[in-house]
């Protein structure tokens, strides 16, 4: 939307959710509140936005800090005296944007939706409002400022501790959220006065002084009520969560995946999930993950920031920024750590940790095994208990472990070594030097036998049973 700006309100402390977080900063799905509302201006196109922080403003600034695709200012409200004082502190924003028309907002509102904010928008135009509130209708509307009616238009907005009997009968409540002529906006700023129950400075209370100054007030009713679910407390927050959990999985559901039981399981916003793949009980995807189809994904698994192909089993496994290719099998008690590209075919087993390497086709590492700093190529086998030695205590050094290698049981490879192609390493072997091709590296001392040892012994053993 052209010539748009936004102030976002995120200076409350959220006193019941007991937190040393601001409560913008409590998370939903694994995304803080504020995100939410930041993702929405991005997708309504909202030019500019601008924060006002207060509680634990490092905090927030350091989260709008990794919000590389939606750069937001920010400005403190050091002290909370009311919805209308936190856009004050906002003034400077407002002046240089004075051309626009600007969207005001609360950074807790994780329901609100893009499409909802570019119709309030198009009405706001379209009725050539000074303001525009957008309502929505509650069954119980305790709590909430009530919407005044005149004709169209809206002549009031309320709050309840100032209702009359009749007025706290109104079901359109007052959403939070504006749209003002942002020139408009700055001269009612500057009429605000706090009094009012509480002495703070009302936002709701420019209604009224725009009405008195014979400019237009309109009210964008929003369909779907959920736009205000906001957190006060932890429960408040399970439930959003909750909510936002059963609908995403629902959605994926609709697109062919299966899910056996939805219990534990939680799904960030942005994953994308083939068809047909069945997602176990105990799984959480978090943080861009695609899944191909076919795929088999837990029990207990946790994928974040990975992507992994068709037909791939993920049993018990922990995967992080990482790739896998299709037709893998892992698991189960497997953690697959950033950096590690697994390709097709490869087989992972039980208690196996792979770090920062790449698996080659067709390789298997069954169990109990350690793979960091690595290159490991196709068709290898990794015996049991095989462990790369990636550091000497100040460097990680790299392993380089060729096709159809062989590694024996208990193996250390201490880097930087190389194991040539098809080269054998006996078992219990401390490689420290590169194995040529096709070799057989043998490094550990020969057995030796001492026949009738135990004859001697026996004699004077005593035997419990
Ligand atoms: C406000 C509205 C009410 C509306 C309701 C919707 C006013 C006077 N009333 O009431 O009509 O129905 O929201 O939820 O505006 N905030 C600040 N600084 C402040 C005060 C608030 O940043 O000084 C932020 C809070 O962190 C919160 C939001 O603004 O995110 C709303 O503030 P709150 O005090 O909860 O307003 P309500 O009383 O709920
Ligand atoms: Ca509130």
């Amino acid at each position: 939307m052209k010539d748009t700006c936004a102030v976002v309100l995120a200076a409350g402390k959220g006193t019941r959710m007991k937190s040393k977080k601001p409560k913008v900063l409590a998370e939903i799905l694994f995304q803080p509140m504020l995100g939410y509302v930041l993702e929405t201006c991005r997708q309504a196109e909202v030019e500019k936005v601008c924060v006002v922080t207060g509680f634990e403003a490092e905090q927030v600034e350091a989260y709008l800090s990794t919000w590389e695709h939606m750069p937001a200012e920010t400005v403190l409200q050091a002290e909370q005296r009311g919805t209308g004082h936190a856009v004050m502190m906002a003034r400077e924003f407002l002046q240089e944007n004075i051309g626009t028309d600007v969207l005001v907002l609360y950074g807790d509102t994780p329901y609100l939706s893009a499409e909802v904010i570019e119709a309030a928008y198009l009405q706001h135009k379209r009725q050539n409002n000074a303001v525009t509130v957008v309502t929505a209708l509650l069954q119980d509307p305790t709590g909430y400022g009530r919407i005044i009616r005149d004709g169209d238009a809206i002549a009031k907005i309320v709050e309840q501790r100032d209702a009359t009997e009749k007025e706290q009968a109104v079901k359109e409540i007052n959403s939070g959220v504006y749209w003002f002529n942002t020139a408009h906006l700055l001269e009612m700023l500057s009429l605000l006065q706090p009094n009012n129950a509480q002495g703070e400075y009302y936002l709701t209370d420019t209604i009224g002084l725009t009405i008195a100054a014979g400019k237009r007030v309109g009210g964008y009713c929003a369909e779907n009520s959920d736009i205000i679910l906001g957190a006060n407390s932890r429960k408040d927050l399970y439930e959003l969560n909750e909510k936002m959990r059963m609908s995403i999985i629902y959605r994926h559901m609709e697109n062919g995946v299966t899910f056996a039981s939805t219990d534990g399981v939680m799904i960030s916003p942005d994953a994308q999930i083939g068809a047909d793949t069945v997602i176990l009980g105990g799984t959480i995807i978090k943080d861009h993950v695609v899944i191909g189809e076919d795929c088999v994904i837990g029990p207990n698994s946790l994928i974040q920031k990975s992507t992994v192909g068709d037909r791939v089993k993920l049993n018990a496994v922990q995967c992080y920024q990482s790739r896998i290719h299709s037709d893998v099998d892992i698991g189960p008690f497997v953690h697959i750590r950033p950096n590690s590209e697994i390709k097709s075919f490869v087989h992972i087993g039980d208690f196996v940790e792979v770090k920062n390497s790449t698996i080659g086709e067709g390789t298997g590492i069954s169990h109990l095994t350690y793979v960091g700093d690595s290159d490991v190529g196709k068709n290898v086998n990794f015996g049991c208990g095989v462990v790369t030695v990636n550091y000497d205590g100040v460097h990680k050094h790299r392993c380089r472990i060729e096709d159809e290698a062989f590694i024996g049981c208990n193996t250390n490879l201490v880097a930087p070594v190389r194991v040539g192609k098809s080269a054998y390493t006996a078992a219990g072997s401390t490689i420290t030097k590169d194995v040529p091709d096709y070799a057989l590296a043998i490094a550990r001392s020969r057995q030796e036998e001492k026949p009738g040892f135990a004859a001697k012994k026996l004699a004077g053993r005593k035997k419990k049973v």
